[in-house]
């Protein structure tokens, strides 16, 4: 525990974190319901506000940064409206925006979530809109994006790689980053939505357990992540699973199953698995065996899922969490 805590509050500070991935603008509509429309039998919602938060890769950026780090995103907004609001929520966040790609062609993958309420009533998602980005990015945009990533390869503590199926992550920059991991001996961590089983040979993988399920088939167990884990060529596979918390497949060790934490009922749940993965690299980073990385990134998965909205954990928060745990034993 005594390392854990030295860790957290000594090692991350300044870890450089390449995060290669889809960046997202997670956008939330709020607004108030007055009366039923004339046109059609369909509520008014009366617009509020709206929010636009760092959501998918850019939401693991952020967390990075709250957590101590200092993230470097390496991937694309469009040239609109929604990609300067996406890069000026980043840099609120404390993210370096230097090296985001500004692209023509692309459209910043945006999800809108409209939000619901009445006079003293809590809002609900009432739909959510998606604007798409990707899923390709010209063959341009695809080098640019391999120079940024080898512009600062040799200052790196660790590389994220955070794919959402939205065209930032492709067979030749995964390949960089494992070399460049390989190279320098860092850890590197992969996230994919849908081709997990494209990229072999990260340090570690996290996939939620449908994504896992969706390579080794349905009713997930020990076995099927023992062979996931060999499978991907991965060191680690940290298979993350909401409310009941993650287990971790490794080489040398039996498997862990880790409970989540907190409270049973989640206030939003949206991006949990980016500060899992976040938090993830940055423990090992810090030089945390993976149970360590894993027991922490579990805390900081609890911590935002009771918070509104997209959201990052920072290290005192963490802490406390940790702390809470052993005063419960
Ligand atoms: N309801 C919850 N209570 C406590 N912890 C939770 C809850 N939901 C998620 N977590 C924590 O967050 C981790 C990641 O959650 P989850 O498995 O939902 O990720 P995900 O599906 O990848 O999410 P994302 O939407 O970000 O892709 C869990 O392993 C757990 O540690
Ligand atoms: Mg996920």
């Amino acid at each position: 525990m005594t390392t854990l805590r030295e860790a957290i509050v000594n090692g991350f500070t300044g870890k450089r974190i390449a995060i290669i991935g889809d960046l997202v603008a997670d956008q939330f509509l709020g607004g108030t319901i007055s009366r039923v429309s004339r046109e059609a039998p369909v509520f008014i919602l009366r617009h509020d506000e709206t929010v636009t938060l760092p959501g998918a890769a850019a939401n693991a950026a952020a967390n990075v940064a709250s957590l101590g780090g200092t993230p470097i995103p390496i991937g694309v907004v469009g040239s609109d409206d929604n990609g300067t609001r996406l890069t000026d929520a980043l840099t609120r966040s404390g993210v370096d925006c230097s090296t985001i790609l500004t692209d023509r062609a692309a459209t910043t993958t945006t999800k809108v979530r409209v939000l619901a309420g009445q006079h003293y009533a809590a809002r609900q998602q009432v739909i959510r809109i998606d604007y798409e980005g990707g899923p390709e990015l010209s063959l341009e945009t695809r080098k640019k994006l391999s120079l940024s990533l080898a512009a600062v390869a040799d200052t790196l503590d660790a590389i994220i790689v955070s794919d959402y199926g939205y065209g930032a992550v492709f067979d030749e920059i995964f390949a960089e980053a494992r070399s460049i991991a390989q190279l320098r001996s860092i850890p590197l961590v992969l996230d994919s939505r849908y081709r997990l089983s494209s990229f072999v040979g990260a340090t570690a993988a996290t996939p939620n357990c449908e994504e896992a399920e969706n390579i080794v088939g349905k009713n997930f167990n020990d076995n099927n992540g023992a062979s996931l884990r060999e499978r991907l060529g991965c060191e680690a596979l940290l298979v993350t699973n909401g409310n009941k918390g993650m287990s971790l497949y490794t080489s040398d060790a039996e498997p862990r199953h880790i409970d989540a934490v907190g409270s049973p009922e989640p206030v939003d749940v949206t991006g949990a698995g980016d500060t899992v993965i976040a938090t993830f690299a940055l423990g090992l980073a810090s030089g945390m065996n993976f149970a360590d990385a894993a027991t922490i990134a579990n805390h900081a998965g609890g911590i935002v899922v009771m918070k509104k909205r997209t959201a990052t954990v920072t290290s005192a928060e963490l802490l406390t969490s940790l702390d809470a745990a052993v005063a419960a034993h």
